[in-house]
C-alpha cells in the first residue's frame, strides 16, 4: 500500500529509512532495520576507516537486504576516504548529512552505480543537490534530533516537494503511523526516523538512554551549538541549559567559554544523568521499546488502519 519511488530506487520494500546516528545506532540496528524491509543506514562521523570496513561487513553478516552508509562532511580527506571505501565495497546507498559532500564526491559515488540520498536543511539546499545529481532528498526539520537547520518539517517538505524533481523523503518529528502518514500528505514519499528508533531493543542506547527517552517531554530538547560549534538538537542537560543560559543574558565571553568546556567535558562522562545525546522534539512521543521489526510493522498497519478513514487520503 506505501511502495512509493522510493522503494524502487534503494531497492526496498518499505519507504521507511533509519537516518544515520552517531552514538545511537550501530550495525544491530542497520542490519535489524534492512531486514524489516527499510532502510538502515550505518554512521561515520569522520571515524577511523577500519571501523567502517568492520561495520559494513558486520552489517552484511547480519543481512543481504539493502543498506547505506552515511558521510557527514567533516574535512575533504576524510570525505574522500570514504567515497573510496563506499566504491570499492559497493555500498548500496550513500547518505550525505549536515551540508554537501561536493559535487566531485556525488559523482564519483554516483559513477560508481551507488544511490545518493542527501538530508537538507532547506529549499536552496535541496535544489543544489538536485544538480550535483542526487537521487533523492530527504527534507529534515528542526524538530529533528542531530544537526538541524531553522525550519520546521511541516512547512519545509511541501516547499521542497515544490523545488525539485526527485523524490523528496521527509524526517524531523516523525515517531509513528500519524507522521508517517502527514509525510505522504505533504507529498513526501518516504520517511527518515532517528529518534524512534534509538528507542527500540536493537539500537545503541544503554539502559539510561532508553529511560530517559521514555520519560521525556517535548520540551526537553533545545538547540545547542555548544557540542560540535553546529546547530544540534540533544537532550537538555544541565551543563548545556547553563552554556544556553548564559548565552541568553550575554553574560561575558570568559563565563561562556567555560561553560562551553563543560559541555564538551561532560561528554564523554560516564555519570548517567549527565550524558550527552543528541535526540529530537519526538522524543516526547515514545511510550515503548518495541524490535525494529514490530516498530515498522506497528506504523505500516496503524498507517494503513488510519488512511481506511481518511477519506480522499491519497494511497500510493
Ligand atoms: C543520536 C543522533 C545522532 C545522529 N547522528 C547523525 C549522523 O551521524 N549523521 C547524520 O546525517 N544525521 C545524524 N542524525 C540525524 C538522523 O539521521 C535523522 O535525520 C534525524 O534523527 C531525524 O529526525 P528525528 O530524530 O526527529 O527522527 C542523528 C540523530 C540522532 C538522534
Amino acid at each position: 500500500m506505501f511502495h512509493t519511488a522510493v522503494c524502487d530506487l534503494l531497492g526496498i520494500r518499505v519507504p521507511i529509512l533509519q537516518g544515520a546516528m552517531q552514538g545511537g545506532g550501530g550495525v544491530d540496528l542497520v542490519a535489524a532495520v534492512s531486514n524489516a524491509g527499510g532502510l538502515g543506514v550505518l554512521p561515520t562521523f569522520g571515524g577511523p576507516d577500519r571501523k567502517l570496513r568492520e561495520d559494513i561487513a558486520a552489517v552484511r553478516e547480519r543481512t543481504s537486504r539493502p543498506f547505506g552508509v552515511n558521510i557527514m562532511p567533516m574535512g575533504r580527506g576524510i570525505t574522500e576516504r570514504c567515497v573510496a571505501t563506499c566504491i570499492e565495497l559497493g555500498v548500496p546507498v550513500v547518505t550525505t548529512g549536515r551540508a554537501d559532500p561536493g559535487a566531485d564526491a556525488v559523482h564519483k559515488l554516483k559513477a560508481a552505480g551507488i544511490k545518493v540520498v542527501s538530508v537538507i536543511p532547506t529549499v536552496e539546499h535541496a535544489r543544489r543537490m538536485e544538480a550535483e545529481g542526487v537521487d533523492a532528498v530527504v527534507a529534515s526539520g528542526t524538530e529533528a534530533g542531530g544537526h538541524v537547520g531553522t525550519i520546521a518539517t511541516m512547512p519545509l517538505v511541501p516547499m521542497v516537494v515544490d523545488a525539485v524533481k526527485i523524490p523528496v523523503l521527509a524526517a524531523g518529528g516523525i515517531g509513528d503511523a500519524r507522521g508517517f502518514l502527514a509525510a505522504f500528505a505533504l507529498g513526501a514519499q518516504g520517511i527518515q526516523m532517528g529518534t524512534r528508533f534509538m528507542a527500540t531493543v536493537e539500537s545503541d542506547l544503554n539502559a539510561w538512554g532508553r529511560q530517559r527517552l521514555l520519560e521525556m517531554r517535548e520540551t526537553d530538547t533545545l538547540v545547542t551549538r555548544s557540542m560540535t560549534g553546529a546547530t544540534v538538537r540533544c537532550i537538555r542537560t544541565p551543563e548545556i541549559a547553563a552554556y544556553e543560559e548564559a548565552l541568553t543574558r550575554h553574560a561575558p565571553e570568559a563565563e561562556v567559554t567555560e561553560l562551553m568546556r563543560a559541555v564538551r567535558a561532560s561528554r564523554n562522562e560516564e555519570k548517567a544523568m549527565r550524558r550527552q545525546s543528541a535526540a529530537g522534539q519526538v522524543a516526547g512521543l515514545i511510550r515503548d521499546v518495541p524490535t525494529v521489526a514490530d516498530l515498522i510493522d506497528g506504523i505500516l498497519a496503524e498507517a494503513a488502519r488510519l488512511a481506511e478513514r481518511m477519506p480522499g487520503m491519497a494511497r500510493s
